[in-house]
């Protein structure tokens, strides 16, 4: 990888897209002007503290110290850097509509000036684009380009994702910015799609839609599955080995949350609202998401009965393995469902723990996952730990009331989990 000094380039916001990509450019060559509005992270961040939890990403922030520059003030990212990546978050609102306000907050913010460009990494809408360069002429800032560079980056595998991505797209106005954009991703092996700023924007959006479309199209197959005794799995495993289709994203499961897929699906479907079109195909996709969150409820009262003063483990509380973000998790659903149906939850998450106390405060967190399933009447694998794949099940079934295992990710050998005398039920198989 390149080391040779690069153009250095501010980046706004370090939360979790902010610092991956500050991180993954320090280590392309350039040195990196950080800027947050929080002064108690940049405080931590300056002093080696790492807010989020994301693997690779504390080693490359250390092994680049000397290139990263921390700082709550602007001036310090446009004395040194011509390019301001915008990494701010863009929340959904009640609309469904993604909230700009953190965006528009940084063009705001901007002076006057012929040599910057903003370089949006921040997940927004088709014709934000727009909307800020008409705001830059209104605030007599016309100078100042923009280039839409969306990003990609996976939790639990961003920091590689940055490094090895599958493509990069940069969409811009033919001027000098997206050349210095797309010369910063030159050290990279990838195929660059150089393009114009709405369809980057577009870009970004689709392919999120068409992701989060798969997994549901994948999860309602599982519950015809469930219906004609066919096996998901293995369906999935003959679908993805057509080239047209490919294997990835097939796995049936408990629904997908996360910070991206359920807010980007609910802003392209208001997008196109906003403009006269009705996206028929998302609104399934969204409402099928949220019935395979609560079709895990039927699954343990066909084995329970009813839920009163039941005890149901939850194993994994965050949206996926290898994160400790709780954000759209299936398991708030499910623990607060369980919860109404009188249910007594118990739970058991590697690293989410403490968002998870934070946002379900009923639930009785144990240390360790047999901490969790003892005197349980049933278990449900929520989030797919390899630690939880690796389990003694003749241990959970020792330490159990009851003999349920309701798998919402298919992670466990059904034979392996009846061998050690338990009730396995997954998704889509059984
Ligand atoms: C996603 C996109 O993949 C990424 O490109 C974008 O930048 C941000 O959103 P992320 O939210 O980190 O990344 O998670 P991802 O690995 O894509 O999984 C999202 C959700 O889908 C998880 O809840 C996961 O459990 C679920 N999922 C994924 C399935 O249910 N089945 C699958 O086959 C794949």
């Amino acid at each position: 990888m390149s080391t040779n000094a690069r153009e250095p380039i501010g980046v706004i916001g370090t939360g979790y897209v902010g610092l991956v990509t500050a991180a993954g450019f320090a280590e392309l060559g350039s040195d990196v002007y950080c800027i947050d509005i929080d002064e108690a992270k940049i405080d931590g961040l300056r002093q080696g503290q790492i807010p989020i939890w994301e693997p690779g990403l504390a080693e490359l922030v250390e092994k680049h110290r000397g290139r990263l520059h921390f700082s709550t003030d602007l001036a310090d990212a446009l004395e040194h850097a011509r390019l301001l990546f915008v990494a701010v978050g863009t929340p959904p609102t009640y609309s469904g509509d993604a909230d700009l306000s953190a965006v528009h907050a940084v063009v705001d913010a901007m002076p006057a000036s012929d040599r910057h460009a903003l370089v949006m990494k921040s997940t927004v809408p088709c014709g934000t684009g727009e909307a800020i360069k008409r705001a830059f002429r209104e605030q007599g800032k016309e100078g100042f380009r923009y280039v839409s560079c969306p990003e990609f980056l996976k939790e639990g595998s961003a920091v590689k994702d940055f490094l090895e991505p599958d493509r990069v797209v940069i969409g811009d106005d033919g001027d000098w910015a997206g050349d210095a954009v797309a010369e910063l991703y030159s050290p990279l092996d990838t195929a660059v799609v150089r393009t114009d700023i709405k369809s980057a924007e577009m870009v970004k959006l689709a392919s999120n839609a068409f992701l989060a479309t798969k997994i549901s199209f994948i999860n309602e197959i599982a519950n015809v599955c469930e219906e004609t005794g066919a096996d998901v799995v293995e369906v999935a495993r003959g679908m993805g080995l057509d080239d047209r289709i490919g294997p990835k994203f097939l796995q049936a499961g408990i629904g997908f949350g996360g910070s991206c897929f359920p807010k980007d699906v609910s802003a392209l479907k208001q997008l196109a609202g906003n403009s006269g079109y009705h996206f028929q195909l998302l609104n399934a996709v969204i409402e099928v998401n949220e019935l395979q969150k609560r079709r895990v409820i039927g699954k343990l009262e066909k084995h329970l009965g009813t839920l009163v003063g039941k005890r149901v483990a939850l194993l994994g509380l965050a949206f996926k393995p290898n994160t400790d973000d709780m954000r759209e998790a299936t398991s708030l659903v499910l623990s607060a469902r369980l919860t109404a149906a009188g249910a007594q939850v118990s739970a058991y998450d590697p690293i989410a723990e403490d968002e998870a106390r934070r946002l379900m405060p009923g639930l009785a967190f144990a240390d360790d996952a047999l901490g969790a399933v003892r005197d349980a009447d049933a278990v449900v694998l929520v989030t797919e730990w390899d630690e939880f794949k690796a389990l003694d099940l003749s241990a959970v079934r020792d330490a159990m009331a009851g003999q349920v295992l309701i798998d919402g990710r298919n992670a466990l050998d059904p034979e392996a989990v009846r061998g050690a005398g338990l009730v396995y039920e997954g998704i889509g198989r059984e």
